[in-house]
């Protein structure tokens, strides 16, 4: 699975990128992560990306140039992938959507092996990108972020954790219990040892070695 990132702001992403389960999968080929610099693709000499907006109003918006050709030269890379645009005014992220996104086998719905995830700034970039580039609006949730950065992250985050070989274990996620009316995963309480801490103790059924009794509580338990 390969994700595509335009930005003006790469350097938020090296910590993200190299840590945990990314990094690993990154390791191993499963995942690849290219960042884009929006600016290298101005043709201003200040590498300018933004102006004030037609009509007046307050703050800038994104030019339609860079953006035209940073995705107009990712496309060639990433040939059938959809665009992308993080903005708060997108369609909420689900765990549907991730799985829609990702490549996970057991999903029988639409999926990509690649994607092109456009970061927004400002008051939003010009309408004309959207327009003829812009395949899908996403945001992960109801607040403003000063950028589509962190909605990206989010994005590569829950993606990643689908493509089979990303995850050590790779029954991980499907060991969890999603709860489709609830539309929340759910979890049963978890422990580790020691077995008292504090003369807290852990419920003696997970240390049986019981499995169909650990299986029967975990069950009563889902929260
Ligand atoms: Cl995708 N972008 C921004 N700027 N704010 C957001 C968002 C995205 N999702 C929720 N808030």
């Amino acid at each position: 699975m390969e994700f595509h990132v335009l930005t003006i702001f790469p350097e938020m992403f090296k910590g993200f990128l190299n840590e945990s389960i990314l990094k690993k999968a990154q390791g191993k080929g499963v995942i690849k992560i290219v960042l884009h610099d929006i600016r290298d693709y101005s043709k201003d000499k200040h590498r300018k990306v933004d102006d004030t907006p037609y009509g007046g109003g307050a703050g800038m918006v994104f030019t339609p140039q860079p953006l035209f050709d940073c995705i107009k030269a990712v496309k060639k890379i990433a040939k059938k992938a959809p665009v992308i645009y993080l903005t708060p005014k997108g369609k909420r992220l689900t765990q549907t959507r991730v799985e829609r996104l990702s490549i996970k086998p057991a999903c029988r719905q639409a999926r990509f092996t690649q994607l092109i995830l456009l970061c927004g700034h400002y008051e939003g970039i010009d309408q004309r990108v959207i327009d003829k580039l812009v395949d899908m609006e996403i945001s992960i949730g109801d607040y403003v972020l000063s950028g589509g950065e962190i909605a990206a992250m989010v994005i590569i985050d829950a993606v990643s954790r689908l493509v089979p070989g990303a995850i050590g274990r790779e029954a991980s996620h499907e060991e969890e219990t999603f709860s489709k009316k609830l539309r929340r995963k759910k979890e049963y309480p978890h422990y580790t040892k020691p077995a008292v801490f504090r003369g807290m103790k852990v419920p003696d059924v997970l240390l049986s070695g019981n499995h169909a009794e650990i299986e029967k509580w975990r069950m009563r338990h889902l929260r």
